[in-house]
């Protein structure tokens, strides 16, 4: 396993197209035989098949869309096992993802942008009070309907109350993409209600500029950015940000989380008041180490003396010696 093909019949469905691959699977969309209805299946892809681990996230996943009831949370319809292949199940939507989106249209408005991060917040917030932190949250794992309503997908390494330990650690080796990942995360802390107020805060400024706040050559050299590089100023990136905006953004993605804004309520709060916003942030609070260039830090200033007393020494040598070297 696992090639499916249109019209192939999987279980009790018939799978009518494949619509997208995901970090660790494929999505399809079929045709349930038993509810008579179109769903969406998702299946684990070649690379984790065969990893016992994979049924046990798809079940959990499958929990955690049963514990929330939310316009804008995926809902979850079973999860089962066929030929020993995990699957899942849950309802189609009708949309695009973020991600499509965004090659689509950013940099956006900044009241579209606003718009979405906003009820990507509420949704968010939703889940932190009933104790679910998303920890995955990216454009690829959020839909946007025909109606504009976003939709949190991808639950698997949701963090629960409840749940049986899963630490991000153990599973961010297959996670895909830091660009959305908190400095915590790097650092292998389990993350909280602020790490998905990062990630929100990273797609933000995404949606605004087409840009993610930190780069690099590999995956490596972008967590380094996230853990030691200066936050740029989003509004001198994309000079039709306002820096009341840009200030609520940094403040996001302030990289102790106890800078940040403590929850999304107080997100979504800020950015209803965007003239409160401080701005200060913008000047002072980025988080930067101050990134001096090399020919000003000290082992520069070392290595250039100690060349000038080389020198020195060689010109007096060479002095020395034609000297010696003149008849008298
Ligand atoms: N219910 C759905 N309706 C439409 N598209 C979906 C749906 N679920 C997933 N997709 C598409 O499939 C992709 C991967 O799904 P996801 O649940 O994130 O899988 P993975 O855990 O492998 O990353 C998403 O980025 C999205 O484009
Ligand atoms: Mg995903």
């Amino acid at each position: 396993m696992i090639n499916l093909q249109i019209g192939d019949q999987f279980d009790h469905f018939q799978i009518r197209s494949h619509m997208a691959q995901g970090g660790m699977s494929d999505i399809y969309r079929a045709y349930d035989l038993l509810s008579g209805r179109e769903v969406v299946l998702k299946i684990p892809d070649k690379m984790m098949m065969g990893d016992p681990a994979q049924y046990e996230r798809f079940q959990r996943e499958m929990e955690v869309m049963n514990t929330l009831h939310h316009p804008a949370i995926q809902k979850g319809i079973g999860s089962g096992q066929f030929n020993r292949t995990p699957y899942l199940v849950t309802e189609l939507v009708e949309g695009k993802s973020l991600r499509a989106l965004i090659d689509e249209k950013a940099p956006m408005q900044e009241a579209e942008a606003i718009s979405i991060a906003r009820k990507i917040a509420e949704a968010m917030a939703y889940c932190h009070a009933n104790e679910v932190v998303h920890r995955d949250l990216k454009p690829e794992n959020i839909l946007i309907t025909n109606e504009g309503q976003p939709v949190i997908l991808d639950f698997g390494l949701a963090l629960t109350k409840g749940a049986r330990r899963v630490t991000y650690a153990n599973l961010s080796s297959t996670a895909g993409t830091p660009d959305y990942m908190a400095p915590e995360q790097i650092e292998g802390h389990r993350g909280d209600e602020r790490t998905d107020l990062y990630a929100i805060g990273t797609i933000l400024y995404e949606m605004l500029s087409h840009k993610t706040p930190f780069d690099g050559d590999n995956n490596l050299a972008v967590m380094a950015q996230h853990l030691q590089g200066a936050i740029p100023r989003l509004d001198k990136i994309q000079p039709s940000v306002s820096p009341q905006l840009a200030a609520v953004v940094t403040k996001c993605l302030q990289r102790n989380p106890d800078d940040r804004y403590p929850t999304l309520t107080a997100f979504i709060d800020a950015v209803d008041h965007l003239n409160t916003a401080d701005l200060s942030i913008l000047e002072t609070g980025t988080g930067a180490a101050t990134v001096v260039p090399f020919w000003r830090t000290q082992t520069a200033m070392v290595l250039a003396a100690s060349v000038v007393i080389m020198l020195a020494i060689i010109v007096f040598a060479f002095a020395a010696q034609s000297l010696r070297g003149i008849p008298r």
